[in-house]
């Protein structure tokens, strides 16, 4: 999504704006664009594509002034265009980034064009910048001016002004969109996040929704929707600079695919108690409390909700719905037979799945948060939080953290089981055994590149394949084509191998790459089955398996294998290969792997 900085009280700092916006690189953008302020009026710069064309222009004329906004955009209301790029000037006195969408824009921009306010671009964003000049116009103070903007527009945002005639400060303001203040020893700085802003300061405040404060160099002024001043607290990030380069890896991709064993002991140790046994960061009450649980989330993560509803249905029994977050709220869902709903969010900012989950919590659901982003709003609004520890994850396509919310999931999964009595005391014992193996078993599946790499090489030139699995890797499957797709832009689709015989086998047809993962548990014999129908179709099976189920699919043309392991923690281990699969197929047909086209790693509109 649309990323936002800003700085105010250091000079020169377009670089430095310039550096902030290479953080936000792994949103998502299509164009981008700073403007400082150099005591005398605006001086900008936007350009289409990647930051390295903006980063060109400012070579040639480089931006002066102490105070400025920079803005990295996702095309939403008007094409990618220069024009419509961020920062919008209106009347060379107000200039605007902004993030989200104004939902009443064009009642807006017809007002406004109307008593004479020339537009620039195509963009909703516009007329934020158009509407402080008419409040200024009306003679409007500061706070009057920016509380009268506010109170005039509807939908999702977070933007950061600056004004001509008050070149000591940013004007920012959110509702529903993120947005931190940074404050630094002489400069303040703004960013939609704090990795933006990790080479600059630690020290942040998340202002809340309908918000609004005046940022200087000397600190920050909030307010409320109300234009009361509010004191909003500032807290240290634990973002540090390291933490946002590639390692030496050609991806971040990649890079994140090696960091799982980490990404996931990380997470196991915010999952295990004092006495070394994996537990639920919560009480026992709370715990025994739980007697169904909705599972709100959006893209992979909802694959990791698909996958959990497996372990805590079968293991705890207890009832699991899982919902696509854009879908939830608007079909008005019967919300009485759940106690509970976990959003599953790596960002914490989805803002579909933060929306699905304020509509839980106000049927009185209550909410668990399960985040990457420590301080995300999603963190911050549920009522619980599970948290976990992959890292910032910078490649667009999600990986440690998939891998990482399927272990605190599968930990939940055993903890709530054994509260409930639901497992028996040795079988709960293997499962925690299997768990806390599981850095070193997909530490084993890490060294499987160099086997994918030719199924990669033939993968490259298909026009679509299919992904199969069965029970607990079904859901597998379904994000093993998710990956494939977004990443090499294949067409891929995945399906319940048993569901196959009912339609989608028409589709098989002589090589079709068919990826099938496989454990040995007890549908076994009836997905090989599955799989074999599909061979005798023509079918070019690749297969995805633990070692020991591999003599079940001896008509396979390829196989990949990882440890054995329990077949319910098979969906953690075969993840890997998956992963790998469709990152060297992206290498191979060489498309932008970290940032796959119109995608964003953070979707912060409806
Ligand atoms: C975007 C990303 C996906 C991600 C989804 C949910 O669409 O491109 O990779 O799975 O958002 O993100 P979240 O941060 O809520 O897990």
């Amino acid at each position: 999504m649309c990323g936002i900085v800003g700085a105010v009280g250091l000079a020169n700092c377009g670089d430095t704006l310039l550096d902030a916006l290479r953080r936000l690189e792994y949103r998502g953008y299509d164009s981008a664009g700073i403007v400082t302020h150099n005591g005398a009026g605006f001086e900008i710069t936007r350009s289409i594509g990647k930051l390295a064309s903006l980063d060109s222009l400012i070579r040639k004329n480089p931006l002066s002034g102490d105070v400025g906004i920079g803005h990295t955009r996702w095309a939403t209301h008007g094409g990618v265009s220069e024009a419509n790029a961020h920062p919008h000037i209106a009347a060379e006195r107000v200039v605007i980034v902004h993030n989200g969408i104004i939902e009443n824009h064009r009642q807006l921009r017809a007002r406004l064009e109307q008593e004479g306010h020339l537009f620039s671009s195509d963009t909703d964003s516009e007329v934020l910048a158009h509407l402080f000049v008419e409040a200024f116009d009306a003679g409007l103070s500061l706070t009057e001016a920016t509380k009268s903007v506010l109170a005039a527009i509807e939908g999702a945002y977070a933007f950061a002004a600056l004004v001509l005639d008050h070149r000591d400060m940013l004007i920012v303001a959110r509702n529903a969109s993120p947005l931190a203040i940074g404050l630094g020893d002489d400069a303040s700085f703004i960013g939609s996040d704090a990795i933006a802003l990790a080479h600059l300061t630690r020290r942040v405040i998340y202002l809340k929704d309908n918000d609004f404060a005046f940022v200087t160099a000397e600190g920050a002024a909030v307010f409320d929707a109300k234009g009361t001043p509010v004191n909003r607290e500032e807290v240290i990030v634990a973002a540090s600079q390291g933490l946002v380069d590639k390692g030496g890896y050609r991806h971040f991709m990649e890079k994140e695919i090696h960091e799982q064993p980490d990404a996931i002991a990380h997470s196991l140790a915010a999952m295990t108690g004092a006495d070394g046994r994996i537990s639920a960061p919560m009480s026992r009450d709370q715990l025994h409390d739980i007697t169904g649980i909705v599972m709100l989330a959006a893209g992979t993560s909802h694959y990791a909700s698909l996958v959990a509803r497996y372990w805590i249905e079968g293991l705890a029994r207890v009832p699991v719905t899982c919902e696509i977050a854009s879908e939830y709220r608007y079909r008005k869902p019967v919300t009485s037979s759940f106690s509970t709903a976990i959003a599953i969010s790596q960002s914490g900012e989805s803002l579909d799945t933060l929306m699905a989950m304020r509509h839980a919590g106000e049927n009185d659901l209550q909410t668990i948060g399960l985040v990457n982003v420590p301080g995300s709003t999603i963190a911050r609004e549920a009522d619980a939080v599970m948290p976990t520890r992959a890292g910032p994850e910078i490649g667009v396509a999600s990986t440690k953290a998939f891998t990482a919310q399927l272990t605190v999931l599968i930990s939940f999964a055993v903890a709530l089981a054994e509260v409930k009595g639901a497992i028996t005391p040795q079988r709960a014992d293997e499962i925690q055994a299997q768990i806390q193996a599981m850095p070193g078993l997909v530490g084993k599946a890490l060294t499987s590149f160099d086997a994918i790499r030719p199924i990669a090489h033939d993968l490259a030139s298909a026009r679509s394949a299919l992904f199969l699995g069965r029970d607990v890797l079904f859901p597998l499957a379904l994000e093993g084509a998710l990956k494939l797709k977004e990443l090499s832009y294949i067409h891929a689709e995945g399906f319940a191998s048993g569901e196959m015989k009912h339609g989608p086998i028409a589709l098989i047809e002589d090589a079709l790459p068919v990826v099938a993962m496989l454990a040995a548990d007890e549908v076994l014999g009836k997905a090989a089955s599955n799989l074999r129908e599909a061979s005798a179709r023509g079918g070019r099976i690749i297969l995805l398996t633990e070692e020991k189920a591999v003599a079940e699919v001896d008509f396979a043309e390829s196989v990949i294998t990882v440890p054995n392991v329990d077949p319910l923690l098979a969906p953690i281990l075969l993840a890997v290969p998956a992963q790998i699969l469709a990152y060297l197929t992206a290498v191979e047909k060489g498309t932008d792997v970290d940032q796959p086209r119109n995608l964003a790693k953070s979707v912060t509109v409806e």
